[in-house]
């Protein structure tokens, strides 16, 4: 919240924020999610002294782990995967505040357990009742947990506590479970006690997008159709589904990224200076701009999925996807997906957004490159123009995080000839400061209520709003197109762009 005097907002905004006394429950502890991210988070953040000294972690799964083995397992995630250097006082203090629940999520007892547990830590370590539920379990215990959670008295706030949901993506699988799910989430949580994770929004680049367009002059002047030819918004990866075939087969690229993670970044590209940065005003622009966004009308020409076949990919032979453990042979599943979107707003009318993901691709890349048109006169005679690409800027995500700028220069010599060249910026080489990975932010901000980085029911129902026809779409419509793993993807999608004079980057 911002008070009336901006200059202790600024330095208050430098400081380090710190959360008070609290907890976390994992529910889906021994998932993949919670390895890799979640538990090395909590770690990182401890490390970095941004816990309070008394923070509490609870795990709950089926799993029958004694505390001792669920430290065990957390001691072991954080070694593989934390970000900061191992420090044995940190980890003697963290494991203080460490239990583990066993159970089903229909198991009244072992609610009543988790129920013991908080009070037990509330006593022991001062978390002070406040508490985040953190469920990184599959889509369909949604509702059960939530459910639960209210039947076991563990939503309510009392006495000055807080207690919070955050939940993982996807939220829902159209418009109508989406707003089934939220009517239930909100019959046990208000609004501001839900945290929806898009784990993108936590990345730094992401953030970046806003101070590059709203911190300087240089951009913003040329963000629109006048100079803007078309938009391009990748995220492509080299890995397949790995052990998340229950996960994913059924749901596919378009519903596990597009709906959340890309249209997110299409938001934040397109959208108005928000009044303020805060989560209200972002909501605002960022609801506005999703709202203005139109499907093409033939969604056979604007639109591809594909699915990987076998390939070769870093030098080793991959499976296709139909063979992966645990896909149904038949799926018709989509690992790629391939989308153009228009914004009907005075700002992008008539300026195609192209958006593409897919598993199995060349290499994990992520990227917003904006195109612009080219120089509607030059004074060059063709042959010195010819190899000469349209401006762009992009901004790089993943892995190689920055921003790229890319125009015409003159090649040095007698002749005169015009060839591209790029000026960049990269944050290794700008900056000292090393960035909190995504999900260390993240939940950091549930600890502290800030729900700046959190999309908003109306974000997620406008996204399926978006997506819902193209599913219906691929569903009356064949199979999802094949592309060798280790490809760009399906040749259709390079037919897509191409039938509108354009290419997709190599990036
Ligand atoms: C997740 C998707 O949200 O994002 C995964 O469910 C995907 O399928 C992952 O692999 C990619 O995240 P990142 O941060 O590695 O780009």
């Amino acid at each position: 919240m911002s008070s009336s005097n901006p200059l202790r907002d600024a330095q208050d905004r430098r400081l380090p924020r710190i959360a008070g006394p609290s907890g976390l429950v994992i529910f889906g502890v021994t998932g993949d999610l919670s390895r890799k991210k979640l538990m090395p988070a909590v770690y990182d953040l401890a490390n970095r002294g941004l816990l309070p000294p008394g923070f509490s972690l609870i795990g709950f799964a089926r799993r029958e782990w004694e505390d001792e083995d669920f430290a065990d397992e957390v001691y072991q995630a954080v070694k593989e995967h934390a970000r900061t250097p191992f420090r044995d006082e940190v980890w003697q203090q963290l494991s203080q505040g460490m239990r583990f629940v066993q159970g089903d999520f229909d198991d009244d007892e072992a609610f009543e357990t988790l129920k013991k547990t908080m009070q037990e830590l509330d006593a022991a370590q001062g978390t002070g009742g406040n508490f985040a539920f953190y469920l990184s379990v599959p889509p369909k215990f949604f509702p059960l947990v939530v459910q639960q959670l209210k039947r076991h008295g563990l939503a309510d706030q009392k006495n000055g506590a807080w207690r919070r949901a955050v939940i993982e993506k996807p939220f829902g699988h159209d418009l109508t479970s989406a707003k089934e799910l939220n009517e239930i989430v909100h019959e046990v949580f208000a609004p501001d006690q839900v945290f929806r994770i898009d784990h993108y929004l936590g990345k730094e680049t992401v953030q970046n997008i806003l101070a590059l367009r709203f911190a300087n002059t240089l951009f913003e002047p040329v963000w629109n159709r006048s100079y803007v030819d078309h938009v391009q918004i990748t995220m492509a990866e080299d890995i397949g589904i790995g052990g998340r075939a229950g996960y994913y087969d059924g749901i596919g690229a378009a519903r596990d990224v597009i709906q959340n993670h890309l249209l997110q970044l299409l938001a934040l590209t397109a959208m108005e200076e928000p009044a303020a940065f805060d989560a209200n005003a972002l909501a605002a622009e960022k609801t506005k701009v999703l709202g203005a966004v139109k499907l093409p009308k033939d969604l056979g020409k604007s639109t591809v999925r594909g699915q990987y076949a076998a390939g070769w990919q870093g030098g080793a032979r991959a499976v296709g996807y139909l063979e992966e453990e645990g896909i149904n042979p038949a799926s018709t599943t989509d690992t790629y997906a391939a989308i153009k979107l228009e914004i009907d707003n005075r700002r992008w009318a008539g300026v195609p957004f192209y958006l593409r993901t897919g598993k199995r691709l060349g290499r994990r890349v992520t990227e917003i490159a904006v195109v612009f048109q080219r120089a509607p006169h030059s004074p060059f005679d063709q042959t010195a123009t010819e190899e000469l690409g349209q401006n762009a800027l992009v901004i790089r995500v993943q892995p190689d995080e920055g921003v790229t700028l890319r125009f015409g220069s003159k090649v040095p010599g007698t002749s005169l000839e015009v060839r591209d060249v790029s000026m960049d910026f990269a944050y290794g080489e700008s900056f000292t400061e090393s960035s909190p990975e995504a999900y260390e932010r993240l939940i950091l901000d549930v600890l502290l209520g800030d729900a700046n980085l959190f999309p908003r029911t109306e974000e997620v129902e406008l996204s399926w709003k978006i997506l819902d026809p193209i599913e219906q779409f691929w569903d009356k419509h064949g199979k999802p197109a094949q592309y060798e793993s280790g490809t760009w993807g399906p040749v259709e999608a390079d037919d897509m762009l191409a039938r509108d004079g354009r290419s997709w980057r190599r990036p």
